[in-house]
């Protein structure tokens, strides 16, 4: 790892472990996430705050990780798809519910639709399928999974 003058620290835990790295200013946190921490199944898709498919929660927020530098999130808890399991390694409900209800065909948007509606049935904002549809909205599936999506997020809000 380098440790030379332009690199920054950076102390913060994902998926509740610590995380002590020096990571260039402009290195970014999915690149840190996939590169640095091989956690890939944080996705990159535009690299350019487009798609949605990097989404991650940093202190229980959704963030799009490509468009924050890694030096950003110090001193928080990072989440990524891989640290949504439960404590017996069981699925989230929600992914369950993607299964559920086929809402998924190449599964490359899958990691940032779930993270975006894990977020979205934290915040409430599932009253009817058109408020689910517009919080996912920046969420974009290529394969047009969209109807077993909100039906997934519509499943999970319900049975729980
Ligand atoms: Fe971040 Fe597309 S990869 S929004
Ligand atoms: Fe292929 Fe969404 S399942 S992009």
């Amino acid at each position: 790892m380098s440790t030379n003058d332009s690199t920054h620290p950076l102390a913060c835990s994902v998926n509740g472990r610590a995380v002590r790295l020096r990571p260039d200013p402009r290195e970014s946190l999915l690149d840190v996430l996939r590169e640095r921490l091989a956690l890939t199944g944080t996705k990159k898709g535009c690299d350019q705050g487009h798609c949605g498919a990097c989404t991650v929660h940093v202190d229980g927020r959704r963030v799009l990780s490509c468009l924050t530098p890694a030096v950003q999130v110090d001193g928080q808890a990072v989440t990524t798809i891989e640290g949504v399991t439960g404590d017996d390694g069981g699925l989230h409900p929600l992914q369950q519910a993607f299964i559920d209800n086929d809402a998924l065909q190449c599964g490359y948007c899958t990691p940032g639709q779930i993270m975006s509606g894990i977020a979205c049935i934290a915040e409430g904002h599932t009253r009817t399928d058109d408020e689910i549809r517009e919080y996912l909205s920046g969420n974009i599936c290529r394969c047009g999974a969209y109807v077993g999506i909100v039906a997934a997020v519509r499943q999970t809000v319900d049975g729980s």
